[in-house]
């Protein structure tokens, strides 16, 4: 069977990832185009990976004959419109998260879907992650019997922020942009929905996301359709790394999902032990990155639901707009939003 062709909307941090996957490690697909309005980055990820097919206008990729499915990794503002045209010329999506900014946009979305047939799958990777794919057999299997509390924290190391990623109109804030993986993996573990939300968060490092009203520090608080509670923080500004960690509660156990550590040798030195550690997150989910294509492809192939669907993206999505209202009007806020 011919494979699958494959084309990449937006190549900065994490398209070009996709890319790189897409290029030599996805059975039955192939990196056929690349899309950029940043023409130079294209050029340069095309050409490490011999990719022919450059076009600075997403719409030219999607209509490559040799295009059967796009990955899209443009800010989360124009993603979209992206799916729209993608999903006009019957081309499968795989989408970053967020799918999306508003739940108008998601119907939207949703309703192109359904009339393509297209197949439609959100990056939402932890779902892929083999570490959480265990913990989530174990909450199933009854292992830990009934959940009480689930936590993650999500802490990323200093950096500089800027452009659409610290305006909340074009990213959809912190709690769309950084925690949404965290709701998301939430409702995949526990299998049940928020029902309540509230959250509050400060802008103490980064003056470009004070000025924008967004949050470099974030929590916020859950409570679960089968009782449980859950929290989820972010912390923008973590002296000693990238570092990112999930924790199950249960009447019988509990679960914790670490960092993933590279090596499990330790180094016992000068009183101090060490052990090398996933230095960004890029590293941490290589293998989650992967699979999620894998099961994209497969999902296209047999015709089967994709791991995070386009409902799936819908609710996180929702989620994360209940804890930005939230964290705005200092009040707890209930799911389905009105
Ligand atoms: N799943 C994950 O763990 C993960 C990690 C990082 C980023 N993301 C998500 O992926 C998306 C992209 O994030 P990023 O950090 O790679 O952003 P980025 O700014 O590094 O890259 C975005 C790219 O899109 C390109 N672009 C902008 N407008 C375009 C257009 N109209 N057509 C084609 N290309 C266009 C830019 O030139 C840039 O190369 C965001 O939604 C982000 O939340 C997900």
């Amino acid at each position: 069977m011919k494979n699958l062709g494959v084309g990449v909307v937006g190549v900065g941090a994490i398209g070009k990832l996709h890319c790189q996957n897409y290029a030599s490690s996805v059975p039955g697909a192939s990196l056929v185009g690349i899309a950029d309005v940043n023409a130079p980055a294209a050029k340069e990820i095309a050409s490490s990976l011999g990719v022919t097919a450059v076009y600075p206008d997403y719409r030219q990729l999607i209509a490559d004959p040799n295009v059967d499915a796009i990955v899209v990794a443009t800010p989360p503002f124009l993603k979209k419109d992206i799916l729209l045209a993608a999903a006009e010329k019957q081309k499968h999506v795989f989408c970053e998260k967020p799918m999306t900014l508003s739940l108008k946009d998601a119907d939207e979305m949703i309703s192109a879907v359904q009339r393509s047939g297209i197949r439609f799958q959100v990056g939402y990777q932890k779902r892929s992650d083999v570490s959480f794919i265990h913990a989530r057999k174990a909450i199933e299997s009854g292992e830990v019997g009934k959940l009480m509390l689930v936590r993650a924290h999500n802490r990323d190391p200093p950096t500089t922020v800027g452009g659409w990623s610290a305006d909340p109109a074009k990213s959809g804030s912190v709690f769309l942009d950084t925690c949404s993986h965290d709701f998301d993996a939430i409702r995949w573990l526990t299998g049940s929905e928020v029902t309540r939300v509230s959250a509050d968060g400060s802008a103490l490092m980064y003056d470009e996301l004070r000025k924008n009203g967004d949050y470099d520090t974030v929590v916020v608080n859950m409570r679960l359709s089968n009782g449980a509670m859950a929290q989820v923080d972010a912390c923008g500004w973590t002296p000693y790394g990238f570092d990112s960690r999930s924790e199950i509660v249960g009447t019988e156990g509990g679960i914790i999902v670490g960092m993933g550590e590279k090596t499990l040798s330790h180094v016992y030195q000068n009183g101090r032990i060490s052990n090398e550690k996933h230095a960004y997150w890029g590293s941490r989910w290589a293998q989650a990155y992967r699979d999620e294509m894998v099961s994209f492809v497969k999902s296209i192939v047999t015709g089967g639901t994709p791991r995070a669907t386009i409902q799936d993206g819908k609710a996180a999505l929702e989620i994360g707009l209940a804890a930005w209202q939230s964290a705005k009007s200092e009040k707890l806020v209930s799911l389905p939003l009105k």
